[in-house]
């Protein structure tokens, strides 16, 4: 169907033919053509860079896939491994959810669809970790399905190009998005105005001081002509970020650091990190320095010889702030908690194969290695 005018103000039209005829023509000839998912139908690959970009800019994608790639190059090999060595190679990207899901979504494909992955967006949705948009995006890239993607790129694309001042979080807002996304679908060259759709709003229409200049809708992007850009899409009321405190025991004993494995569910789900001592919000520095309880926590781990505590620091989660102190514990003697299989020495040279949170590994190679070491020789 053709929308003669599909702006919210009524001062700038532009149909849905012309707004997919653009950005195709703009793509062909301005967009990315070599990212290392492009120019392949092989749908495991597409499905592989859907989920890493999620959350996640290309150039930080880029050597992550190409090593999981190398590792785990087809939808067996991966549905075949243990969840230990998936969490390890796609540790450092964050949002470890999608690592579960993403092995949990290779075993459902080998076992319900012949290691195949189905062509329906609709399927494709019905799969762990696959979004809507995910599913038309995978969808479009693989087998040319006409599907509409709406991530958040799209979403400031759509909402300053046709004026829509709601909040894009709330229901009837997003609803009428996926409207919009689906009217202004072409017939055809369904990867190019996807991939158009895409590249716009990751080179050009971008969130803060996007180059008007260059974009090929600047004679009819309401924002523009009303001077709105920095006003849409509208953003959310912000909440302040609550802050966690947590004094994370580097336990050392004979070469080997103690790790936990952390719950399936919550913060670095599945992944290996240091166990905690979790301290109240406002607890002070004098809280922190006082050992009664990490005494009492790391004699379950052993003797306990020395206790130093190290420069803090803070991870920032999308929804709270994690201050970290870090502690090193040396143990002269070493037990495991035996009832808990959840603990395990880790050798500290292997390191790199363990699947470990960012910001843990940080610590564990950086400044820290070099006193372990010490302490260790
Ligand atoms: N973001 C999400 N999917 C993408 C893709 N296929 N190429 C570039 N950026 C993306």
């Amino acid at each position: 169907m053709i929308k003669e005018n599909l702006s919210d103000t009524g001062g700038i039209a532009i149909s849905s033919i012309a707004f997919a005829q653009t950005l195709v023509a703009w793509q062909k000839q301005h967009g990315r053509h070599s990212l290392p998912w492009q120019n392949t139908r092989n749908a495991y690959r597409i499905w592989l860079s859907e989920i890493m970009l999620q959350q996640t800019q290309v150039t930080t994608v880029i050597p992550y896939y190409s090593r999981f790639l190398e590792r785990f190059p087809d939808v067996s090999a991966l549905a075949n491994a243990q969840q230990d060595e998936v969490m390890a190679y796609w540790s450092g990207l964050g949002y470890y959810s999608r690592a579960r899901n993403l092995h949990r979504c290779a075993q459902i494909v080998v076992e319900e669809y012949e290691g195949i992955f189905p062509s329906d967006p609709v399927l494709l949705e019905d799969l762990p970790g696959i979004g809507r948009s995910t599913a038309a995006a995978i969808a479009v890239f693989s087998s040319g399905v006409r599907a509409a993607i709406l991530d958040g790129n799209v979403v400031r694309v759509f909402s300053r190009i046709f004026g829509i001042a709601e909040q894009p979080g709330d229901r009837k807002a997003k609803e009428k998005l996926w409207h919009l996304a689906y009217e202004l679908l072409p017939e055809s060259d369904l990867e190019a105005y996807t991939q158009g759709l895409m590249d716009l709003g990751a080179t050009v229409c971008v969130r803060s001081r996007p180059d008007c200049s260059i974009c090929p809708f600047s004679g009819s992007c309401v924002a523009l002509a009303e001077n709105r850009i920095d006003e849409l899409p509208a953003k959310k009321t912000k909440k302040v970020s609550p802050s966690r405190k947590t004094v994370m025991m580097v336990l050392l004993s004979d070469g080997d650091v103690l790790l936990e494995k952390r719950p399936e569910t919550g913060i670095w789900g599945g992944l290996l990190s240091l166990p905690e001592c979790e301290l109240p919000e406002d607890a002070g520095n004098e809280e922190i320095a006082e050992l009664s309880r990490l005494k009492s926590m790391a004699s379950s781990f052993g003797q306990a010889t020395s206790f130093q505590f190290l420069e803090p620091f803070i991870h920032v989660f999308s929804h709270f702030r994690l201050h970290i102190t870090p502690c090193l514990i040396g143990l002269d003697s070493r037990q495991l908690r035996a009832e808990e299989e959840k603990y395990v020495w880790y050798d500290m040279n292997r390191l790199d194969e363990a699947p470990l949170p960012a910001p843990v590994r940080k610590l564990l190679n950086g400044s820290l290695r070099q006193q372990v070491l010490k302490l260790v020789d």
